[in-house]
């Protein structure tokens, strides 16, 4: 599809606004570009929020929970199944979209649109489901259970790399909560943004509960930061670095507030001699290149037995040779460019530094020459588990292959590391998958067997350990993050008999 295809597909204009509160109103924080990271030129621009016009995103927030939260969850699931179903009619455009914007492959684009879909499904089901315990009371003639309760309006900060998806994950189980959200995406792909709230909008119009899904693009500095620290927001839902998880952290605990936080990843890969190669080096390319290494749970670290090394890199360098690098909407193409020059100029420092700390290029190292927009090269690199810079989560394609002598080893530095997102072990050793799984095995919230450290399913709780920040999205029990518990005992007998035996007066 081209822009303009994609633009009259998903009612985006040159300019845009980028505040709905309740309804789209013009946005008095100046002017933001979004850039085309394929291209590097403007593909259009968007009208940012103030503090003004997040307070006014806000009151429509606050107004339209006091009503939403009355409606019965599985009503609030139907709104939720219709955005669904809005998302499955332009699954291609938006797709295209945040390949357009974010330089992720046209596939990885629609690929994230059927990860909204999926969630989407999720909560429909969910609104039926959001069961309470019932307890055993000590008490004759009492009743003991818990409830849950809507929390109120929602921040949700997401991150330029799932331009729509995480949004969603959040949106879809926070709105059957009961919950309203506002949405504070990432200043590098509003227009994902501005076209995902459209089609919200197509299904909320006209039904007085629009502002349950507001939008505020702005800076972080004067909307985000407001926002983390407003007290009428009782839960902040935030993915990206682990510095900024920090601030949102330590923000929320100031006024004892929640947070939800979805940070960075250091993901590694054990590879076992016993392993099936064609297997494993499929799933590194995979998790090392997809998405040009710009997801939390791409894989940076390979943690290889040395007897098998020298196979594998040369499995991984021939594979990597077959990456065709370019248009992300072109169909051929299986990388597409970083986001910005930043992001060029750090990766390109990483490998500076990798060098210095003893690293060996096997493959790639470099910028692709003679392309306007920001390409790199997926690059290998084979380093001693001491190198500090195995350390850093660095966005981009670096894999740092690390020698180990046995599976404790691999574990030992799998661990080694100060995030815990994800993790995985490729072997046909029971006994070496099992303990990987075991309490003294894998330390990350994602842990796999024979499948790659990327392309989690929604059905699974998502996120990690550590400086990953503990938070859980998306499937299992995650909604519970989205509501208040209420233990609710109930006496329907004529004493009034006290808990732990207690006589009183
Ligand atoms: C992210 O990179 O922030 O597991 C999310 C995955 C995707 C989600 C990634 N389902 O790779």
């Amino acid at each position: 599809m081209t822009r303009d295809e994609i633009f009259s597909a998903l009612g985006l204009s040159d300019a845009n606004s980028g505040v709905y509160a309740g309804g789209w109103i013009d946005g008095n924080g100046g002017d933001l570009a979004s850039i085309n990271p394929t291209t590097a030129t403007e593909i259009a621009t968007v009208a940012k929020g103030n503090t003004d016009d997040y307070d006014l995103v806000v009151a429509s927030s606050e107004d339209v929970f006091k009503e939403w939260r009355m409606v019965p969850a599985p009503q609030r699931g139907e709104y939720v199944r219709q955005i669904g179903n809005a998302l499955r009619d332009n699954k291609e455009a938006l797709g295209a979209l945040v390949a357009l914007e974010m330089g992720k492959i046209a596939a990885e684009g629609e690929g994230e649109v059927q990860e909204m879909i999926d969630i989407a499904d999720f909560a429909v089901g969910l609104s039926r489901q959001l069961y309470g315990l019932t307890i055993a009371s000590e008490r004759p003639r009492h009743r003991m259970m818990e409830q849950w309760h809507p929390l109120g309006p929602i921040g949700v900060i997401t991150a330029f790399n799932f331009p729509v998806a995480v949004w969603s994950w959040n949106a879809f189980i926070a709105a059957v909560c009961g919950d309203t959200t506002i949405w504070k995406p990432s200043s590098q792909v509003p227009l994902s943004a501005i076209a995902v709230q459209h089609i919200c909008h197509q299904v909320m119009a006209g039904t007085g509960f629009e502002g349950a899904f507001n939008l505020i693009v702005g800076s972080g500095r004067e909307v985000g930061d407001t926002m983390i620290n407003d007290r009428r927001i009782p839960l902040i839902s935030a993915t990206g670095s682990c510095n900024m998880g920090e601030k949102v952290g330590t923000a929320t605990a100031k006024r004892l507030a929640r947070s939800l936080l979805e940070l960075g990843g250091n993901n590694a890969i054990t590879v076992l001699e016993d392993a099936d190669l064609d297997l494993t080096t499929r799933g590194i390319a995979f998790g090392a290149v997809g998405t040009a290494g710009q997801r939390c749970t791409s894989t940076r670290r390979v943690i290889v037995q040395s007897s098998i090394s020298g196979d594998l890199t040369k499995r991984l360098a021939d594979a990597y040779a077959q990456v065709t690098i370019g248009d992300p909407l072109d169909p051929s193409t299986l990388m597409g460019p970083l986001i910005n020059q930043q992001a060029v100029d750090t990766m390109m420092a990483a490998v500076g530094i990798a060098k210095d700390q003893g690293g060996e290029v096997l493959y790639g190292g470099g910028v692709v020459e003679g392309k306007d927009g920001f390409f790199v090269q997926p690059t290998i690199i084979k380093i001693s588990k001491d190198a500090p810079i195995v350390q850093e989560e660095t966005f981009a394609p670096i894999l740092y292959v690390i020698d180990v002598e046995d599976v404790f080893e691999a574990i030992e530095v799998n661990n080694g590391v100060v995030q815990g997102l994800s993790s995985a072990i490729f072997t046909n050793s029971m006994k070496a998958a099992e303990l990987f799984l075991s309490h003294i095995g894998s330390d990350c919230g994602i842990a796999n067997v024979n499948i790659g450290t990327s392309g989690a399913e929604i059905g699974g709780a998502f996120g990690g350990e550590k400086d990953t920040g503990g938070g859980r999205e998306a499937g299992s029990d995650s909604w519970k993050a989205y509501m208040r518990r209420q233990t609710v005992t109930i006496n329907w007998g004529d004493e009034l008999p006290l808990a732990q035996g207690i006589e009183f007066g």
